[in-house]
């Protein structure tokens, strides 16, 4: 039995992130890349310092490509089957740091259809209601509305639809079965589903006629879709997509990645700040049992939750980082002061993004694409 699992469906165990990269066949982004990225962005984003976006598909060929006038386009997506929650928002943020860096156009994939199929309980209406409620999410975090398009499968249907044939006619079912484990009980809806997710990887180059280099910020979980994508590219005469991959934020509770399936570790973009603040206050933090002990003895922020936050999300600055480290440590930290300290700021946090989602409410239009 492997220790963990990690599909575009489940996220099981304690993620060991080295081994993943081996398990997935992807590369590790090492001194060398970083300092090449570090040239065009001036400084390096905290996700890349802190090894949140830790591998990557291509990425020296992007530069090149870059390096050359050649530019690329991004292109990342969103399953809206609830609403967001922080998690999310970190390939989105670093997404919207890329788009700053590259001048990169990017296109955002909703896939309502996917999750329609994939939940069982999810009725087609309320996978569109989603759809509209995480576009808010998205263009809250400051994508330039010039350079960005979103889409809902359900809606650029037309458009996709000829693309994902086309993908489609070069993946067998053996292939997609070893890949994403589907087995005869599974709907013939999910089976084609790859294919729509893979258009995306191609469809602008199709609709400027022109291929353009396209690069995927998302989590590792995303990485098996890219599989079968990079192999049809060639045949369809596209580039293989590149991929940069990040980790997993974890819940607020003892291990495991934050999910909306346990709403009380996970903290909701939609969230009254108050009720983020009382899911912090129940944190599972790496403190003794009495704050004597722990005076004596110091917490462990290797285990801690509300250090993950920080380090995440939460405390850009690299030196304060080191300092909460070592507070805590060396028992100067209390979970109660630390708890507090981190709900306030993801109260400011969520008060700010809830202002510019209500703002984007007005200009959403600007964003979708339609066909
Ligand atoms: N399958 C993804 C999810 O369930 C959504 C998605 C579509 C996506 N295209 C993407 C994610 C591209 C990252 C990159 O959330």
């Amino acid at each position: 039995m492997p220790r963990f699992v990690v599909t575009p469906w489940e996220v099981k165990g304690k993620v060991d992130y080295d081994k993943l990269i081996q398990r997935f066949g992807t590369q590790p982004i090492d001194g060398k890349l970083l300092k090449r990225i570090e040239k065009h962005a001036k400084q390096l984003h905290v996700f890349l310092r802190r090894g949140i976006f830790f591998s990557h598909r291509d990425l020296n060929w992007i530069l090149d490509m870059y390096e050359n006038g050649k530019k690329f386009y991004l292109y990342t997506g969103r399953g809206p089957s609830g609403h967001t929650h922080l998690g999310h928002l970190i390939p989105w943020v670093f997404t919207k740091h890329l788009q700053d860096v590259f001048g990169a156009e990017l296109y955002f994939q909703l896939t309502d259809d996917e999750k329609f199929l994939f939940k069982r309980e999810l009725a087609l209406q309320d996978a569109i209601g989603f759809t509209y409620d995480n576009a808010l999410d998205v263009i809250a975090c400051g994508f330039d509305p010039k350079k960005t398009f979103i889409f809902s499968d359900l809606e650029y249907a037309k458009t996709l639809y000829k693309m994902a044939i086309q993908i489609a006619k070069h993946i067998t079912f053996s292939t997609a079965r070893a890949v994403f484990g589907f087995t005869s009980q599974s709907n013939i809806g999910i089976i084609f589903f790859p294919a729509i997710q893979a258009a995306p990887c191609f469809f602008p180059s199709m609709l400027k006629g022109e291929n353009i280099p396209c690069l995927i910020p998302a989590a590792i979980d995303q990485d098996p879709y890219w599989r079968p994508s990079r192999d049809v590219a060639p045949k369809l005469g596209f580039f293989k997509p590149a991929q940069i991959h990040c980790k997993f934020i974890p819940g607020l509770g003892k291990g495991g990645k934050m999910s909306a399936s346990q709403p009380e570790t996970c903290i909701f973009t939609t969230d009254l700040p108050e009720l983020a603040a009382k899911k912090i206050m129940n944190a599972f933090t790496g403190g003794m049992g009495t704050v004597r002990e722990q005076r004596e003895k110091g917490g462990n922020p290797n285990i801690c939750s509300v250090y993950q936050y920080f380090y995440f999300l939460f405390e850009d600055d690299d030196e304060k980082l080191r300092k909460i480290y070592d507070e805590c440590k060396g028992g100067e930290r209390i979970c109660g002061d630390c708890k507090e300290a981190l709900a306030k700021r993801v109260k400011k946090f969520l008060t700010k993004h809830q202002e510019k989602r209500e703002r984007a409410k007005n200009i959403i239009q600007k964003f979708m694409l339609r066909d």
